[in-house]
């Protein structure tokens, strides 16, 4: 069991991504999980609005699990990815608001987690990047076309390209975020002040609210196919087994392009 919810009498919603000793990174199983967790959560009439967050103190999500994406081979990589884009977007179309409450790593596979989400309201500690380049790869849950609505065209490709990392003051400034508080514990307490504000308003005008949003960007399903195709096109290169064995031998990579 990877994940952990618990839900108040206001009809909050939390869920709490477990893995604090690979910092929370994404792997089949967690992912299998909120897939039902969160199914459940857009069916329940109790759930009125939810938190996504990290267990532990270092991090949101560091991202796929690296280890775990060594294993696959490309077919199963390019299924991995549209899963993943497909849950992601079944969040991103969640009738019920969906707040990303973040504290520490917010990276990779982690960073589109985030943005599929409503809103984000981060710690001052908090890192997003899209470091995926480091791994010889590409985001491959949708960031290249999340972070691109989120900070416009010019800055997502700095940010892809070069795979830095930037602090939550500066992602809120970029629109990455919507606010930056000092603790974890505010950051809680003023994602429940905006869901318990929503849901005093009709429920059906919400779901619309997030509905008629979404639909303006309906043209990038183009976008989220051609991500997957080439994140699976990366996995069949030396480059991608060089990135992810510098990772795990915690070494810098060489790449060749081949
Ligand atoms: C698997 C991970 C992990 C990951 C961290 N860990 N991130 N394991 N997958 N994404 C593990 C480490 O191996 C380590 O385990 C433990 O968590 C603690 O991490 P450290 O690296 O020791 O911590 P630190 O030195 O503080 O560095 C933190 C960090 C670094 C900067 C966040 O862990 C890091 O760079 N992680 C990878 C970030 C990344 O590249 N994400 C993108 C992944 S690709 P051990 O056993 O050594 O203690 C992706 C693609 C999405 O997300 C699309 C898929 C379709």
């Amino acid at each position: 069991m990877y994940i952990k919810t618990s839900l108040n009498n206001d009809g909050i919603l939390t869920i709490t991504l477990s893995r604090p000793e690979a910092l929370n990174a994404l792997n089949s199983a967690l992912l299998k999980e909120l897939s039902s967790v969160m199914a459940d959560a857009f069916s329940n009439k109790n759930v009125r609005g939810i938190i996504l967050t990290g267990d532990g103190d270092k991090a949101f999500v560091a991202g796929a699990d690296i280890k775990e994406l060594t294993a696959l081979d490309p077919q199963q990589i390019f299924e991995l990815s549209v899963k993943g884009q497909q849950l992601f977007k079944s969040i991103e179309d969640s009738p019920k608001p969906v707040i990303a409450v973040i504290n520490g790593f917010t990276l990779g596979g982690g960073c589109e987690l985030a943005m599929a989400c409503h809103m984000r309201i981060a710690t001052e500690i908090s890192k997003f990047g899209q470091p995926e380049v480091n791994l010889g790869l590409i985001p491959g849950y949708g960031g290249t076309q999340r972070l691109t609505q989120l900070v416009g065209r010019a800055k997502a490709l700095e940010l892809i390209l070069t795979g830095d990392m930037i602090a939550a003051q500066e992602a809120k400034t970029l629109g990455l975020i919507n606010h930056v508080v000092a603790t974890k514990e505010e950051a809680m307490i003023l994602a429940t002040k905006i869901l318990d504000k929503i849901a005093t308003k009709g429920p059906i005008a919400v779901a619309n609210v997030i509905k008629s949003v979404n639909a303006g960007f309906n043209f990038e399903q183009q976008g989220y196919e051609t991500e997957a195709k080439l994140f699976a096109e990366c996995s069949k290169t030396h480059d991608f087994k060089e990135g992810t064995t510098a990772f795990i031998e915690k070494r810098k990579a060489q790449f060749k392009g081949e």
